[in-house]
Formats: structure tokens, C-alpha cells, sequence
């Protein structure tokens, strides 16, 4: 495939790494333009949020299929059906991890057995590092989503930390924990490699989450 990488930052570097397609990428100094883009045959982006934002009616009317990484924007509330009614497929995620994605999983089945125990007590703590901005993280955030409970969350900033999260679950007799650790941003850029390798083989038209994608396929 040959892949349209906007943003070669901390997270799109990572991107270029991959040999298995030929990716080439657009920066400040060489921006994204109709001419230009239309040779490719899928765009990944690791932009920050709002230079995405202003990038989507370009992106729209390359009509190329998109996976994209950028947060910190809200997305526009008609692109869903423009994006079905034009047949283009598009993937989002704030985290393209694929073992956050497992642990989703893993998530929902605690949540489902939580009703076996007569008491119990759910906790979270996420680390990240110094520079980031929110807290608690989105994903901690999502791990309460899945939980489908209001749990105890903990934030640490510390250090070049790239994002480690733990759940506990207690009742008081014994405890599960469940966490993740990543490593390396290459996890994100494998799991956008990913996500643009599925679009390749099962074009779906709109804007889909990576983490239903996922679900279809786990
Ligand atoms: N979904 C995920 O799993 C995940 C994981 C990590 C990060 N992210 C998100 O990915 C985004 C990028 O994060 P990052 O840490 O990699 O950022 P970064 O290191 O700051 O890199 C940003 C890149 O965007 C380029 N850029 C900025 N303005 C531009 C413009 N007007 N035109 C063209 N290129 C432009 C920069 O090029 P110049 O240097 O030339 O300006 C740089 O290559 C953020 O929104 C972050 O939250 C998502």
C-alpha cells in the first residue's frame, strides 16, 4: 500500500518505520495538498487535533480511505453520513492500542461477573508522563466506561512515563488486577498499520471507532 502519513512528530515517526508499505509524510514544512494526496491509496494521521480538523475537506474530497490517531477536537456532527453518502471509510481512535483493545475485552468480562460477589471495590491508576495534558487519561476514563460502574481513579505524572494503567478489583477476600503498560509508541503506530490493513481488505463507509472495528474481528 502506499500510505499518506500526515505528522512525522513523536507518534507518525513511528509510522515511517514500518517497511512492510511505502509510507511518505507530510509536515508543516511539506503540507498535504489534493495534488499530492491522490496518488496514495490510504492516509494515516498522527496531526495534532485542530490542524486535522481544518485538514478534513481536504481529506473528504481525496476520497481516500483515512486512520486517524489525532484527539484533542470534536469531530463534525454531519461527517458520519457525509462520509457513508460519499462510500469513504474513515477510522478513529484516542488510543490504537491493540492491548488496550484486549483489555477492554477482558473489562466487560469482570463487569459481567461483578454481581457473583457481595461487595466489591474497583480502582484505577494511571500514569503518564509530565507533558501530558488531561488527567485522568481518556483511556482510564474508558476503562470506567467498560467497567460500567463509577470506580476510585488515581492520576501520576511522572517523568518520560508513555502510559501505564491498573485496575483493581477488591472485595475484600481477594483481589484481580488487571493493567497495561506501553512500552514504545510504536504500539500506536502498529495498531493505525493495522487498522489501515483491514480498510485495505473491508472498505466501511463512515467514521468508524477502532475499537468497534476491533470488536468485529476479536
Ligand atoms: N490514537 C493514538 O493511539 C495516539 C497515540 C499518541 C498520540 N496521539 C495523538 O496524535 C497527535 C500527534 O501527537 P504527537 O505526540 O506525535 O505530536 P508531535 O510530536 O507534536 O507531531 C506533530 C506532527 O504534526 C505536524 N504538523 C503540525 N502542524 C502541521 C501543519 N499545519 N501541517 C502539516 N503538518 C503539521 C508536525 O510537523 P512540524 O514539526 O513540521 O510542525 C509534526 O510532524 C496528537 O493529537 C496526539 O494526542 C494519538
Amino acid at each position: 500500500m502506499k500510505i499518506a502519513l500526515l505528522g512525522k512528530g513523536k507518534t507518525g515517526s513511528k509510522v515511517l518505520e514500518n517497511k512492510t508499505h511505502q509510507v511518505i509524510a507530510f509536515d508543516s514544512k511539506n503540507p498535504p495538498t489534493f495534488e499530492k494526496l491522490e496518488t496514495f491509496d490510504l492516509i494515516i494521521s498522527f496531526l495534532p487535533g485542530d490542524v486535522f480538523k481544518s485538514f478534513i475537506p481536504l481529506l473528504i474530497e481525496t476520497k481516500l480511505p483515512v486512520v486517524t490517531g489525532s484527539t484533542g477536537f470534536e469531530w463534525p456532527t454531519q461527517l458520519d453520513q457525509t462520509l457513508k453518502d460519499k462510500k469513504i471509510s474513515w477510522i478513529y481512535a484516542s488510543n490504537f492500542s491493540l492491548g488496550v483493545a484486549v483489555l477492554k475485552q477482558m473489562l466487560a468480562k469482570l463487569s459481567a461477573a461483578k454481581e457473583m460477589f457481595s461487595t466489591h471495590h474497583t480502582s484505577i491508576h494511571e500514569i503518564h508522563h509530565t507533558h501530558k495534558k488531561d488527567a485522568p487519561s481518556g483511556t482510564a476514563l474508558s476503562m470506567q466506561n467498560w467497567m460500567k460502574e463509577t470506580c476510585s481513579v488515581t492520576s501520576e505524572r511522572t517523568g518520560d512515563v508513555i502510559g501505564f494503567h491498573e485496575l483493581t478489583f477488591d472485595t475484600g477476600s481477594e483481589k484481580i488486577k488487571l493493567s497495561h503498560e506501553a512500552l514504545d509508541r510504536k504500539l500506536f503506530a502498529d495498531g493505525a498499520i493495522w487498522a489501515a490493513e483491514y480498510l485495505s481488505k473491508n472498505p466501511t463507509y463512515g467514521l468508524n471507532s477502532f475499537q468497534d472495528i476491533l470488536e468485529r474481528t476479536l
